[in-house]
């Protein structure tokens, strides 16, 4: 997730640039850069770090063109540095985008063989090369742009300028978002609301496939070659609603994200037709693969759960034993390696000093090690074999949601992976995990539709002071993750049990006064989650239940049924774990807790 601005129109043009990126540096904020125009040529200034960095840079200067475009970076090809930064300028071409080329290494594999010559590692500079390309070959910049734009596939939001032409810019849009700002003889881009909210409130709100070619007088839309007319939406929410998406929390904003993070972090590495999956840093060669004799999996909190779940897929695709440490244990352990190990760390800020001192340890022993983050060029990336990132975008709340959908998304590539090398793909059973696989963002937008019967739900129990999380299996992960959500938020005591261990103990807490969440898809180890329901049913427990939408007789018995996409064993951790998610949510807010921030909680825990 990044963030593009562009300007064209009369005002101070940096002024605008800067002013829109400091609204959008949420998006992402390890380098930023402009572009704009100058006694006619276009200058290009960028700078690592924070977009402080970028206002240091450019203080004092004054620009005498009318059209300009900027970005801030979150990085997904290519570490942030000066030169993985955006813009990317190719001969006249300029340009910034958010988004993810998926062929990107064959067309620059094309471009190197006619003699570009690239400066960065990011797959966006292909953009700018492959339309002075056409330019090269005759073309003017909008036939350059279209025809580029044909050849490219994966997420787009672009933003594109020309020496040739100072009295345009050019806006693409295909799965990433992206605005058009109308003002009187000026025109703005943005890939969100804020940005453009101290200039205009009258936007355009693109959608895939659009290209705008904005000048100072006229916004022009196509979309596949055809002329198209789109809605002038006039926006009445202040600053602060629009950071936010219009939601109330980040952490509401960011769970209604995960659809595109999942979708993301599938995107390019996953081929859908073969089942193949690809990922760019593995630090193991097939050999090592194959003798692979075990995994180790560690990390904290939210993302240890995410490990949990981790190890029944690979164990039960790819058979191979894997085992799960809490990182602050096991540091302090003794713990035994086989030659053959693989070690995988997961952080969704790659800081948490407790995974880091673990990956140390474990480095110690010449144990190659792989990690799973969120931010890359972190220390656990930096110190890792090698890296597979989760697209989820910067994750502002503290309670931890579309960074837990992806890592489970990661891990269930990996499983897959390793699955494909070790066993291939004779079963059918693989290729029908993979078609069930790329719906599950569209199961996850399903449940997004109804959160209004999860409020509902959240609204009744909201003074209750202890709750218990039931689940089995695969589920059983969920069941702690819904638990540490309730906790962190809310302040209220929750806790997560294997459900067949109810009987060894925490049933003797059942009373009136206990609500118990658990988890009950129907055909998944359905059987004993009913008799659990039973036991709690005699006791006077509360259930609240979340089960698949065909399932009739839980509502029989239930309390309240939360009903969720029907789907098969490894897609249901990322289908069980939104509404927990929002239950939790939910309760916090109505009890008026610091829903982003909650008390004694840090994003990043850097401290042992
Ligand atoms: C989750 O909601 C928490 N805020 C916390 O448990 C978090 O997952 C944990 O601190 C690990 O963080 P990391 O993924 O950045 O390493």
């Amino acid at each position: 997730m990044c963030g593009i601005i562009g300007y064209i129109g009369e005002r101070n043009i940096i002024d605008v640039l800067l002013n829109g990126l400091t609204h959008l540096e949420y998006r992402g904020y390890d380098s930023a850069g402009v572009a704009l125009f100058d006694n006619d040529k276009v200058v290009v200034i960028r700078s690592e770090g924070k977009l402080t960095n970028l206002i240091d840079k450019v203080k004092g200067k004054r620009f005498t063109g009318s059209v300009g475009i900027g970005h801030t970076r979150w990085a997904t090809h290519g570490k942030p540095s000066n030169n993985n930064a955006h813009p990317h300028k190719a001969g006249d071409v300029v340009v910034v985008h958010n988004g993810i080329i998926e062929n990107y290494l064959s067309l620059k594999k094309e471009l190197i063989k006619k003699g570009h010559k690239f400066d960065s590692d990011t797959d966006t500079e292909i953009i700018a090369h492959l339309i002075e390309d056409y330019m090269l070959q005759g073309m003017d910049f909008l036939k350059g742009v279209k025809k580029a734009l044909n050849r490219i596939d994966g997420s787009y939001a672009l933003g594109i300028i020309c020496e040739r032409e100072p009295e345009m810019l050019i806006a693409a849009r295909n799965e990433s978002p992206l605005i058009v700002g109308v003002g009187k003889n000026e025109g703005f881009i943005a890939s969100d609301i804020p940005a453009l909210l101290p200039y205009t409130r009258d936007m355009i709100f693109l959608e895939d496939g659009d290209l705008a070619v904005i000048t100072k007088e006229r916004v022009e839309i196509s979309n596949q070659d055809k002329d198209i007319k789109r809605k002038l939406v006039n926006i009445s929410w202040n600053q602060l609603m629009a950071e936010k998406g219009g939601f109330k929390h980040f952490m509401l904003k960011e769970i209604f994200e995960q659809p595109r993070a999942v979708t993301d972090t599938i995107r390019g590495r996953l081929n859908k037709e073969n089942g193949k999956v690809t990922f760019e840093d593995f630090p193991l060669s097939r050999g090592e693969i194959k003798k692979l004799s075990n995994i180790y999996i560690i990390a904290c909190g939210t993302s240890y759960h995410a490990a949990l779940v981790g190890k029944f897929i690979i164990e039960s695709l790819a058979r191979i034993p894997v085992m799960v440490d809490i990182a602050s244990e096991f540091r302090y352990r003794d713990p035994i390696f086989s030659k053959n190990s693989l070690m995988i760390g997961i952080s969704q800020s790659g800081e948490t000093a407790d995974t880091l001192g673990a990956i140390r340890e474990t480095k110690k022993r010449g144990i190659k090690l792989l990690s799973i983050t969120n931010v890359v060029n972190s220390s656990i990336a930096r110190e890792s074999d090698g890296v597979i990132y989760t697209y989820a975008g910067p994750e502002i709340s503290v309670a931890s949601t579309k960074a837990f959908s992806t890592q489970i998304t990661v891990l269930l590539l990996i499983a897959l992976f390793l699955a494909y090398h070790r066993t291939g793909f004779s079963d059918s059973f693989y290729m029908d995990i993979i078609k069930e696989f790329v719906k599950a963002p569209h199961f996850m937008e399903t449940i997004l539709k109804d959160v209004a019967s999860i409020e509902k739900i959240a609204r009744k129990y909201v003074n209750k002071k202890d709750f218990l999380y039931l689940g089995r299996g695969i589920l059983f992960p969920i069941a702690l993750e819904g638990a540490l959500k309730l906790k962190e938020l809310s302040y209220v005591h929750a806790e997560g049990y294997p459900a067949g261990e109810m009987k060894h103990g925490p049933i003797a807490l059942i009373d009136e006064e206990m609500p118990v969440v658990i988890l009950a898809p129907k055909g998944y180890l359905y059987e004993k989650i009913w008799s659990n329901i039973k036991e709690i049913q005699t006791r006077d427990g509360k259930l609240i239940a979340v089960a698949f939408e065909d399932d009739h007789n839980i509502d029989e018995v239930a309390d309240d049924v939360i009903k969720v996409p029907k789907t098969i064993w490894p897609l249901m951790p990322l289908v069980f774990t939104l509404p927990l998610q929002l239950l939790a949510y939910y309760i916090a807010d109505f009890k008026g807790t610091d829903v982003d921030q909650p008390r004694n909680l840090a994003k990043s825990v850097t401290v042992e």
